[in-house]
This record gives structure tokens, C-alpha cells and sequence, in this order.
């Protein structure tokens, strides 16, 4: 990947600044994902009906909106890098409090800090990445943090099933506690690594520059970029940055709709990449692959395949991102999208519910279907899931980046709460509806597309417009 990436020229120092900042989304990716392995063990153990189960696993998000919403003014005031060691702090905490808690609530209340760390995290990793970046490659080492978060997600499910296969079930003993209690427990190496490694980083050059400290950021920008003329460069951001009074929220209001358009332009890619479905097919993947004829064992290994296929195109999509732009990747992303939730609304049509309640679909539409989801993975894993990120990493103006992209990235917490809570009702409807409703999403999405969002490769972050 690092060869990859230095084809381009680029130095071997923005690139590990980047990955260190991008181990934020590997933490968002643990910590989304650990909860599917350990929930119906928890559950047991504390005597949980259905409703209380489904607050254990979504409550987190709640957490991550809050944090995503928080993240910018702390961001713009005390600077990213505090923010992301902030960020690690409460995954740890998280991860030792949830995993020793002492019944539900308590449980409840530390998925919820760990869901402010992952939300933090969600908005300083795209804007300190694009901050440190070269234009010209902004979009493969945004990428990074696709890559991160698909990565934390596939890590969670190894040490899931790793953990409950050494107790035999997560709901056995290990080493003196449940293992599901380890399943949250073990998050807080990454935490630890992720809170060494961001104290390291220098500070970005475009928050230095909006707190008057030039000499810093004139250092820190020939530092990571190895370039030695960057006066011209920091001429330019001082420009576009109001050093005499901070930005604040009130920054992003517009006359048409209460924000300024970016502002809802950032917002509505959040929306439409929640929209089109995918956290239903990693937080419910395993009733998935049953409808179309897996059992429970079988299940993990598809997950599994899943998984890693989504990482594989997150380097697809790395190795495209600066060469082919944002714009054209999304819109196929969306035609890719439609045409496979589309054939699965289409294949559950077909579906029938066996003796045991669950949906089973018949050949060759069990086939159809499972085609299909991994197919959407695969449009979605190469376009709209790491390109959102980039975006709104890079398509806000300086005087207000991290305040708009956490208020994007908030409504993206808002949205996955919204889409993963209705799945179950929405599946009670019918599964036809529920990926009609998606596929109907992902058309949207390409006109939204088409019309609203400008191309941003290769563009230097002082010339992004209002
Ligand atoms: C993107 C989404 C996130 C999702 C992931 C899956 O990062 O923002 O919600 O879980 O893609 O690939």
C-alpha cells in the first residue's frame, strides 16, 4: 500500500501522519462491530427483553452523533490533536467499563462514552487528514480511513468468534470473566495505541495557522510535505481563515434553510450513504445470509467474506480516488447500488417463511440474493463508503471545515441510528420493502449527485467555496 501510495511521490511521512490518524476509524470500525458478538450473551446475563437488547447495541450511536457534534468546536479549540487523544481516553474507558460493568445501565452508559469517542473520531480523522495532505492525493490518504474503519469492523468480528471459540461461547468463562466481557475489554489495546500515537503528531497547519501560530505551521507543512517553498502556501491559508475571531456554529447559517448549501450538501451525503442500507447488512448480516440458505456456522464465514471483500475495494477505491475524481466513483456507486438493492427487493418478493418464522428464498433467487449483497458491498465499499469521508474531509472552506463536517457527520449518526433501529420493523413489513426502500436511496442518490456535488480532486483546500 505504502509502495502504492509512493508512486505518487508522496513522502513517507504524510503517509504515516495519515495512517496514525486514521487509526481513529479503526477504533469507529471495533467498536461499531464488537457489540454484534457479544450482544446475546450480555443479553443472558442480564436478563434483557427485547427492547433493552436493542437499546445495548444502538445506544452507542447516540453516543457518536453527540461526539461528531461535539468533536468540531473542541477541534477549533483546543486543537485536533487533543481531540483525538480525548477520543482515546474514552475508548479505553469504554472499553474497560463496558466490559466490567455491573448490569445493564451501566453497560448503556459506557457504549455511549465510547460512542462520543467514536464520533469524535469520525470528524477529526477526515479534517486533520485533509488538512496535512497534498491536493493531489488527499483523496488516496482520506481513503485511509475507509480503509481503518473496515478493518476495525473485520478485527471485531475475528476477535469475537476468537474469543467465544477459545471459552466455548460467549457467554462461558475466560480467565476469570464472560467472554463476552473480554470481547469489549481487548479494545483497550487499540485505544492505547491510537492515544501513544496521536500525542506524537504534529498539530495541523490550517488550525495553526487560524491561531496566529505561522512559524509552527510553516514548520509542520515543510515537515510533512517535504516541500521546502510553502510561504506561498501559507500566504494563501491565512487568507482564508479569520484569525481574529474563532469560528462557531453560527459560522455555517445561510439565508435559504437556516445553513449555508455546503453545509446541507455535506449533510445529505451523510443521509444517502446511511440510507442506501449498509450497516443493516453488517449489524444484521447473519439473518441475511440465513434467508438465503446458510446456517449459523456458515453465516460467520459469509460475514467474514464480506468483510474482507469490503476491505480488498477499499483499495480499489484508494487506487482510483485521484485519478478518476470523486463525482464520477460516487455516480456509479449509486447505479451499482441501485441495480443490486433493487434485485434484492425483487428476490425477497419470492421469499417464504419456513416453520421456524424465518424468510427463505428459493433458487434462483436465494443465489440472486446473495450475489447481490456482496455485490452492493462492493459498489458501496469502492465509492460512497470511503468517498463521503473524503469529501467531507476536503469540501468545506477553512473558516468553517471542522464545525460543518461535525454537523455532517452528526446527521451520518443520526441517520445509521434511524436505519439500523427501523430494520426490524421494516423486515416485519416485508424484506422487499425494506430493500425497496433502500434501492429507492440509492437512486436518489445519483441524482442528488448529478446535480449538487462539485469535484474536489486535485483542488487545493484554499480555493473549496461556500
Ligand atoms: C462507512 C460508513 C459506516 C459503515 C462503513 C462500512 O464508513 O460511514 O457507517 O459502517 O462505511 O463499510
Amino acid at each position: 500500500m505504502a509502495e502504492a501510495l509512493k508512486s505518487g511521490g508522496i513522502r513517507g511521512r504524510v503517509i504515516g501522519v495519515s495512517i496514525a490518524a486514521a487509526l481513529g476509524g479503526f477504533l469507529f470500525g471495533f467498536d461499531t462491530a464488537v457489540i454484534n458478538g457479544a450482544v446475546d450473551a450480555l443479553s443472558s446475563a442480564f436478563d434483557l427483553g427485547v427492547t433493552l437488547k436493542g437499546f445495548a447495541v444502538s445506544s452507542a450511536l447516540i453516543g457518536c452523533a453527540i461526539g461528531a457534534w461535539f468533536a468540531g468546536p473542541v477541534a477549533n479549540r483546543y486543537g485536533r490533536i487533543p481531540t483525538m487523544v480525548v477520543a482515546a481516553v474514552l475508548f479505553f474507558a469504554s472499553a474497560v467499563g463496558s466490559g466490567l460493568a455491573f448490569g445493564v445501565i451501566d453497560l448503556i452508559i459506557w457504549r455511549i462514552i465510547g460512542g462520543f469517542g467514536v464520533g469524535a473520531a469520525s470528524v477529526i480523522a477526515p479534517a486533520y487528514i485533509a488538512e496535512v495532505s497534498p491536493a493531489r492525493v488527499r483523496g488516496r490518504l482520506g481513503s485511509l480511513q475507509q480503509l481503518a474503519i473496515v478493518s476495525g469492523i473485520f478485527v471485531a468480528l475475528l476477535s469475537d468468534a476468537l474469543l467465544a471459540g477459545v471459552a466455548g461461547g460467549a457467554a462461558e468463562p475466560l480467565w476469570g470473566l464472560d467472554a463476552w466481557r473480554w470481547m469489549f475489554i481487548v479494545e483497550a489495546v487499540p485505544a492505547v495505541v491510537y492515544g501513544v500515537m496521536a500525542l506524537r503528531l504534529p498539530e495541523s497547519p490550517r488550525y495553526l495557522v487560524a491561531r496566529g501560530e505561522v512559524e509552527r505551521a510553516t514548520d509542520v507543512l515543510t515537515m510533512v510535505t517535504g516541500e521546502h517553498d510553502v510561504e506561498a502556501k501559507i500566504v494563501e491559508i491565512t487568507g482564508t481563515i479569520n484569525t481574529e475571531r474563532k469560528e462557531s456554529l453560527r459560522d455555517l447559517r445561510g439565508h435559504r434553510l437556516g445553513l449555508k448549501p455546503i453545509v446541507w450538501v455535506g449533510i445529505l451525503l451523510s443521509v444517502f450513504q446511511q440510507f442506501v442500507g449498509i450497516n443493516v447488512i453488517f449489524y444484521y448480516s447473519t439473518t441475511l445470509w440465513k434467508s438465503v440458505g446458510f446456517d449459523e456456522s456458515d453465516a460467520l464465514t459469509i460475514t467474514v467474506i464480506t468483510s474482507v471483500t469490503n476491505i480488498a475495494v477499499t483499495i480499489v477505491a484508494i487506487l482510483l480516488v485521484d485519478r478518476v475524481g470523486r463525482r464520477l466513483m460516487l455516480l456509479v456507486g449509486s447505479i451499482g447500488m441501485t441495480v443490486t438493492l433493487g434485485l434484492m427487493a425483487v428476490a425477497f418478493s419470492f421469499g417464504t417463511v419456513d416453520a421456524a418464522g424465518e424468510v427463505v428464498l428459493p433458487e434462483p433467487w436465494s443465489t440472486i440474493a446473495l450475489i447481490c449483497a456482496n455485490g452492493f458491498v462492493v459498489f458501496f465499499g469502492a465509492t460512497w463508503g470511503p468517498l463521503v469521508w473524503v469529501l467531507l474531509g476536503e469540501m468545506f472552506p477553512n473558516s468553517i471545515r471542522a464545525g460543518a463536517l461535525a454537523v455532517a457527520a452528526a446527521a451520518q449518526w443520526v441517520a445509521n441510528f434511524f436505519i439500523s433501529t427501523t430494520f426490524p420493523a421494516f423486515a416485519n413489513i416485508g424484506l422487499t420493502f425494506a430493500y425497496g426502500f433502500y434501492a429507492f436511496f440509492a437512486l436518489l442518490s445519483f441524482f442528488f449527485v448529478y446535480f449538487k456535488v462539485a469535484e474536489t480532486k486535485g483542488k487545493e483546500l484554499e480555493s473549496m467555496t461556500e
